[in-house]
């Protein structure tokens, strides 16, 4: 097996050079406007070039059999319909990560709907209240599902955007192939994984392709929507020779503020939307490389034409999104004080916990159930959740990392900003806890119905780290 620690050493590093600006494929964008009906997603099998082209294509499970999916587009305010089709062998759902959502198109399996059998359809229609970079993807055996390919992104425009010559989303992810090129199967669901990292790739892909190419004209603006979909990997992607700025984290504007070194930290689920200004010569190319794992490597090029300028002095207009709908800050007075403290994984010291109501220890945890981490003591979702709150309060999640690991948690159906009083911090949905980190969030619980809270990790999920409040209204 390639070694998932290391990223496949074969791929060529500099591919760019001399690549035809034809091939450089643009990726259908599919309207879902109320009246045009639903958009039909078939989640099913194809098969995908992942890797370079003299090698094997790569069989995948894939929305419409595209990696990544369609890019669904709305606009704030209006109503997302799509239709899930169901043909692969085992249930599946979809989760519209990082929406203000109806709780009952949230799409979490055995807490907001059931399981949408083979065969079987699903409509999903929903308001997107919050413009922003979103992505979908499914919410049963996440850990399987989103590793083999099942997921797309979902751009919500805002009705006054930032003026830019391109709008890219660009999605990041990690595949742990085997040797032939295929999916690794045999360390799907390891209980290695599930109690280490997670599952780490060893193949790394923009949009689906093994060296992404996209080409640019000196002097453009470029908004570029980073989308991580890797199950476990916390990306670092460095864009090269240039100066982005930062205008969106999780879909929620931000105050612009330049990218030191060009490189952003993205945890997986999270989102970041940069500006940039194409500053380079006609014929240049710059990469756009990950630096996580040793070394530097190159995942695509921005590769300029040779002749065209558009303008030879960057463009005079503002970068910033307009305001969301979010306050500033969280109000703080009367909150619910939830303290989550995260435990386990290996080199953790957790000597047991309680699962489905009985407290085992972790031999018997980890060898009878496959679980690794605990939430305050628990393993895995219950039928009673961590905390109920009313409609309207505020909550303040003080979130503990007693663990050896990273944790990227995501909170369901709201957006979460770091309680720093008298700070105006980002509002996210997915927040990361280096090992040892200590992270109060604070969020309003405006939005009823059961909600998740779990590791975005998704091994990390499936053994011990999910869990559920309740929004009474
Ligand atoms: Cu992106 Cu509960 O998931
Ligand atoms: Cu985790």
């Amino acid at each position: 097996m390639r070694s998932p620690q290391a990223f496949f050493s074969r791929r060529s590093l500099l591919k760019g050079a001399g690549a035809s600006l034809l091939a450089l494929g643009a990726r259908p964008a599919l309207a879902a406007t109320p009246d045009a009906g639903f958009t039909t997603l078939r989640a099913r099998k194809a098969s995908a070039q992942l890797l370079p082209e003299a090698e094997p294509a790569t069989e995948v499970w894939a929305y419409e059999g595209m990696v990544p999916g369609p890019i669904l587009r709305v606009p704030q305010g209006k109503s997302v319909k799509a239709l899930l089709r169901n043909e692969l062998d085992q249930d599946t759902s979809i989760h519209w990560h990082g929406i203000r959502i109806d709780n009952a198109m949230d799409g979490v399996v055995g807490l907001t709907q059931n399981g949408v059998k083979p065969g079987e359809d699903f409509a999903y229609e929903f308001t997107a209240p919050d413009a922003g970079t979103y992505w979908y993807h499914p919410h049963n055996r996440s850990w399987e599902q989103v590793a083999r390919g099942l997921y797309g992104v979902l751009i919500v425009e805002e009705s006054d955007p930032p003026q830019v010559e391109r709008d890219i989303a660009l999605v990041v992810d990690d595949w742990r192939l085997n040797e032939a090129g295929a999916i690794d199967e045999a360390s799907m669901g390891s209980l290695h994984d599930r109690a280490h990292a997670g599952r780490l790739g060893n193949v790394l892909t923009l949009n689906g392709a093994d060296i992404w190419e996209q080409p640019v004209r000196s002097g453009e603006r470029i908004r570029l929507r980073l989308i991580s979909t890797a199950n476990a990997r916390i990306m670092r992607l460095r864009l090269e020779e240039h100066n982005p700025w930062l205008i969106a984290l999780d879909g929620q504007p931000v105050t612009p503020s330049p990218l030191a070194g060009g490189e952003i930290r993205l945890a997986p689920g999270q989102r970041a939307d940069l500006m940039i200004d194409m500053e380079l010569d006609p014929g240049s190319s710059a990469a756009i490389s990950e630096v996580s794992a040793q070394g530097r490597l190159v995942a695509g090029h921005f590769l300029y034409h040779e002749s065209e300028v558009v303008r030879s002095q960057p463009l005079d207009a503002p970068i910033a999104l307009p305001a969301g709908k979010l306050p500033e800050r969280t109000d703080t007075q009367g909150a619910l004080e939830v303290p989550l403290l995260m435990e386990g994984g290996a080199m953790g010291g957790l000597t047991g916990a309680v699962y489905k109501g009985e407290l085992l220890g972790i031999q018997e945890l980890a060898r009878n159930h496959g679980m690794a981490w605990a939430f305050n003591g628990i393993a895995g979702r219950t039928p009673e959740p961590l905390f109920e709150v009313e409609k309207g309060r505020p909550v303040v999640l003080r979130m503990v990392n007693e663990t050896s690991w990273p944790h990227g948690i995501h909170i369901h159906g709201h957006h979460a900003q770091v309680f720093a009083p008298g700070e105006a911090t980002p509002w996210r949905d997915t927040h990361l806890l280096d090992p040892q980190e200590e992270v109060a969030v604070a969020f309003v619980a405006d939005n009823p119905g059961k909600w998740m809270i779990h590791c975005h990790m998704l091994e990390h999920q499936a053994a011990g780290m999910g869990t559920w409040f309740h929004v009474k209204g």
